[in-house]
C-alpha cells in the first residue's frame, strides 16, 4: 500500500516528536511492505513566521490532497509578545481550528486509559485507580461555541463581547451515531454531557442524543450535567465508557480525562469526518518549556501513527505491532522524564523511539 501522508509539525516539542512517528511508520513500512511518503507544511507559530498565517491556504490544500494527516502540536509560548498581540483570527490556534474545518472532521475521539505499567502516575487514590479507567471522549469538533456568532459591542456596562453556542440536529445526530456506534464496539454504555439545566442549545442536544439512542436498543444511555461529570471524573472514572460531548465540554472534560490517567505524554487522538481522511495528534501541547532538549515523550504521536493506520487506512495488525512494541519498552522499564518513577530507566525522546522502532 502506498499512502501519502501530510505532516504538520507546529511548534515547540512538535517536530521531535512527530520525528518519532515517522520513523515508526518507515519501520512499519519496511516490515509491512508498504510505502509512505510524507509532506512537511507549516502551521501554526512557524507559519505566522514564514509567511504572516497561521494556516497558509497551500497547507489546507495540500492537506485536502493527502490521505491522512499527522499533527505535532502548535502554539507560542506563554508571554510571547509578538503571538499574544495578534487578532484571534491570526493567533497559531486559529489555524487548528480552521484545518479541523477545512478537512470537515467533525468527530474528535480521545481515548483515556490508565497503562497498566504506569499505575504509579495516576494522581487518584489507589482504590479509585484500581477499578481502572478505560474511556473514550467524543467530542464534537467543528460546531458549538468554537464557531458560532462572536463579536464585540458597546452597551450600558461599557464593553461587551459575546461568543454563541448554536447546534444543529444534523450536527447532533451525527457525533451522536459516532458515539453509539463505537458504544457498540466496547462496553455499550454511552454518556452523554450537557448542561440542559440551563442552556437551550444542551436540551436540544438531549432530545436528538435521545432519538438517535433508539436505533441502539443494546447500548445504555446516561445523561450527565457538565459540573457533575467533572466531578465523576475524579470520584468514580471506571463508570465511563464512550462520554459525547459538544467542542467546548469535550475540550475541558477531555483534559481533565487526560490528568487521572497521568500520563498526558501518552495518548493519542483522532479527528475524522464524512471520508477516511483523518488528522492524528497527540493530545498534549507544543511544550515551548522542554523543546529542543530531546525529553519529550514521542509515545503519544507514535500512538496516534497507530490510530492512522487502524482508522484511515484499515491496517489494523501494523497499529497493533506499534502498540505492542510501545507495551513491550514500557514493561521493560523505559521511561521518558514525564512518566519516569522510582527504579525505572530514564532514556531521552530520540531514545524511546530507537527503543519502539528496534522492537517492531
Ligand atoms: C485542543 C486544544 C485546542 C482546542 C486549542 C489549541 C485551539 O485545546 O485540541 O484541545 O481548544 O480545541
Ligand atoms: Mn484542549
Amino acid at each position: 500500500m502506498k499512502k501519502h501522508i501530510a505532516v504538520l509539525a507546529g511548534d515547540g516539542i512538535g517536530p521531535e516528536i512527530t520525528d518519532g512517528a515517522i520513523a515508526v511508520l518507515n519501520k512499519v513500512g519496511e516490515k509491512f511492505g508498504h510505502e509512505f511518503e510524507f509532506e512537511h507544511l507549516l502551521m501554526g507559530v512557524c507559519a505566522i513566521e514564514a509567511t504572516g498565517e497561521p494556516l497558509p491556504q497551500y497547507t489546507i490544500d495540500r492537506c485536502l490532497a493527502s490521505d491522512s494527516v499527522l499533527l505535532g502540536a502548535v502554539g507560542g509560548a506563554v508571554g510571547d509578545k509578538r503571538i499574544e498581540k495578534l487578532p484571534g483570527h491570526l493567533r497559531p490556534e486559529a489555524g487548528l481550528l480552521k484545518i479541523r474545518s477545512a478537512l470537515g472532521l467533525y468527530s474528535n475521539l480521545r481515548p483515556a486509559k490508565l497503562f497498566p505499567a504506569l499505575a504509579g502516575a495516576c494522581p487518584l487514590r489507589k482504590d479509585i485507580a484500581e477499578r481502572g479507567i478505560d474511556l473514550v471522549v467524543v467530542r464534537e469538533l467543528i460546531g458549538g461555541i468554537y464557531f458560532g456568532d462572536r463579536g464585540r459591542g458597546v452597551g450600558e456596562g461599557g464593553e461587551f463581547a459575546y461568543d454563541t453556542e448554536k447546534y444543529s440536529v444534523m450536527e447532533v445526530e451525527r457525533i451522536a451515531r459516532i458515539a453509539f456506534d463505537l458504544a457498540m464496539r466496547r462496553r455499550k454504555h454511552v454518556t452523554s454531557i450537557d448542561k440542559a439545566n440551563v442552556l437551550e442549545s444542551s436540551r436540544l442536544w438531549r432530545e436528538v442524543v435521545h432519538n438517535v439512542a433508539k436505533e441502539y436498543p443494546e447500548v445504555e444511555l446516561t445523561d450527565m450535567l457538565v459540573d457533575n461529570t467533572a466531578m465523576q471524573l475524579v470520584k468514580n472514572p471506571s463508570q465511563f465508557d464512550v462520554v459525547l460531548t459538544s467542542n467546548i465540554f469535550g475540550d475541558i472534560l477531555s483534559d481533565e480525562a487526560a490528568m487521572i490517567t497521568g500520563s498526558i505524554g501518552m495518548l493519542a487522538s483522532s479527528s475524522l469526518g464524512a471520508t477516511k481522511r483523518g488528522l492524528y495528534e497527540p493530545i498534549h501541547g507544543s511544550a515551548p518549556d522542554i523543546a529542543g532538549k530531546d525529553i519529550a515523550n514521542p509515545i503519544a504521536t507514535i500512538l496516534s501513527a497507530a490510530m492512522m493506520l487502524r482508522d484511515s487506512f484499515d491496517l489494523p495488525e501494523e497499529a497493533k505491532a506499534i502498540e505492542a512494541a510501545v507495551n513491550a519498552v514500557l514493561d521493560e522499564g523505559y521511561r521518558t522524564a514525564d512518566i519516569m518513577s522510582e527504579g525505572m530507566k530514564q532514556v531521552k525522546g530520540s531514545e524511546m523511539t530507537r527503543l519502539i522502532v528496534d522492537r517492531i
